[in-house]
């Protein structure tokens, strides 16, 4: 499908459907007999220890790999052993900025790579290494949510902290669901 290499970025707030899309293409990739993978970060415990889960449900198997430079030289390795054709990995933005030119490279050397992760942090500021391969993708799959508050489509990412709005200096990385996180729209967004 794409024999020539390709880098896709699938992103926006959470409760988009991102991971669902993730899956889908590469399920829709073994349909169409190519070798792939799926990776996802060992940061991200939510529901599973091997599989990518959506919060929808849906699961598929996957590599579980620490998010340091080890994490990315092991993403490449694998890839490169097993001669997968296309990968998806999930979570990307919780990856050290190198996973941007590694993932680069094996676009360039024929791989089918998918990328899903968040645009943008509960502050509404941009992860750094989601930022960076949304400007050197060949294709940009962006999906919205639906504001909790007015549902209008969201395009942020609310976080709560015991049912109220995190404030400015809250960590960047929380791990989370339903429990920390609402999608929001622009206008219900709020940053205290
Ligand atoms: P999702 O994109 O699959 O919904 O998952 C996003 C993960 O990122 C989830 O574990 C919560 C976490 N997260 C942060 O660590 N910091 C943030 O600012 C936001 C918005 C999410
Ligand atoms: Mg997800």
């Amino acid at each position: 499908m794409h024999p020539e290499g390709f880098l896709e970025v699938i992103t926006g707030p959470m409760f988009a459907g991102k991971t669902t899309e993730l899956i889908k293409r590469i399920e829709r990739q073994i349909f169409a007999k190519r070798k792939a993978a799926l990776f996802k970060p060992s940061i991200d415990n939510r529901y599973s220890e091997s599989e990518v889960v959506a919060h929808n449900g849906l699961r598929y198997d996957a590599f579980v790999i620490p998010t340091d430079e080890e994490g990315v030289k092991t993403i490449e390795e694998i890839t490169k052993r097993e001669r997968f054709e296309v990968i998806g990995v999930d979570e990307v933005q919780f990856f050290p900025m190198s996973i941007v030119g590694m993932l680069d490279e094996l676009a360039d050397s024929g791989v089918y790579v998918i990328a899903s992760g968040l645009n943008l942090d509960f502050k509404g500021d941009p992860f750094p290494v989601t930022r960076e391969l949304l400007v050197r993708a060949d294709n940009i799959v962006y999906l919205t949510a639906i504001c909790t508050v007015c549902g209008a489509p969201a395009t942020r990412t609310q976080r709560l902290i015991n049912g109220k709005p995190a404030p400015r200096n809250s960590p960047v990385i929380l791990v989370g669901g339903r429990e920390s996180y609402e999608a929001r729209c622009r206008r219900h967004h709020i940053i205290p």
